[in-house]
């Protein structure tokens, strides 16, 4: 499949995402982004399941999945640029100790940055990860777990109605996971656990992104899932014009390089 449809990209798609002017790292949305995309990227593909997100999927393809991860992610999620922008800057009352919550913690890798920059940093942050899935949850109890440092298995509703409270929201590859109804579920819920802000990152639907996601996993992240999942991630994905359209007001959609979409939403005491 993937074969095929990469080499369905035409110049005028690439020439179109190519000529994209992200300044720095993150842009403001109103520009209407990669205008051109071949068929087969022009909508999003929600009709598209993971693997991964199958009960019955190959455990051991899954455990390496969850392990490359790490890799992915540092090399395209930019969760030290989030976290150095969005929230460390807040945490600027050295007297007193933070919490951060990760929804859909998957491999644990984002997590574990978070508490060691913060620790590097000098700053007390207690992070907690949440996942629904008890295979996650299983891979990440290798991980020594700490009071900064922690990993739940729990929906986050569950914390909702449990009157849990958090300074950060952060989540990453979450949001394109969910349905309609899930979506604004899940947005109702980070912004009822009071956070000051709260980050979705997640993949901004391209041509190129998908060319370029192509390429690397054709030499890189083998025998996973990566591949093959990260590809429909793409086509799951959304545009910063269809998420800016899905979300209610209050929430602000952010471009970021590359080929990513944060999902903020800034609770009352920031943006007074
Ligand atoms: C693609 S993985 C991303 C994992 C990790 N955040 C990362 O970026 O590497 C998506 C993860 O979100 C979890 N997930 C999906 N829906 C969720 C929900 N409603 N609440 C918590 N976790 C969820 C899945 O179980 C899965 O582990």
């Amino acid at each position: 499949m993937p074969e095929r449809e990469a080499g369905a990209l035409t110049k005028k798609a690439l020439r179109s995402c190519l000529s994209e002017r992200i300044a720095s790292g993150v842009a403001r949305v109103p520009v209407g982004a990669c205008k051109t995309m071949p068929l087969f990227l022009a909508k999003r593909a929600s009709h598209l399941t993971e693997a991964m997100d199958g009960p019955d999927c190959d455990p051991a393809l899954l455990e390496r999945s969850y392990h490359q991860f790490r890799a992915v992610n540092g090399l395209l999620s930019r969760s030290r640029f989030v976290y150095k922008r969005f929230i460390r800057p807040l945490m600027s009352d050295r007297g007193r100790g933070y919490s951060l919550l990760d929804i859909g913690f998957g491999g644990g890798d984002i997590a574990r940055g978070l508490a060691r920059w913060a620790q590097r940093d000098g700053l007390d942050l207690c992070v907690t990860g949440i996942d629904i899935d008890p295979r996650a949850y299983t891979y990440v109890q290798r991980f020594p777990q700490s009071p900064k440092l922690s990993f739940r298995l729990a929906d986050v509703t569950t914390l909702v109605a449990r009157g849990e409270r958090f300074d950060f929201v952060l989540s990453n590859h979450v949001l394109h996971h969910l349905d309609a109804p899930g979506l604004q579920a899940m947005l109702d819920a980070a912004q009822a656990l009071g956070a000051r802000v709260v980050v979705f990152n997640d993949i901004r639907r391209s041509a190129l992104a998908y060319l370029g996601f192509w390429l690397l996993t054709a030499v890189a992240f083998r025998r996973s899932y990566i591949r093959q999942d990260g590809l429909i991630s793409i086509r799951r994905s959304y545009t910063a014009k269809e998420l800016r359209a899905r979300v209610p007001a209050g929430w602000e959609v952010l471009r970021a390089m590359p080929f990513r979409l944060l999902l903020i939403h800034r609770g009352a005491r920031e943006s007074a």
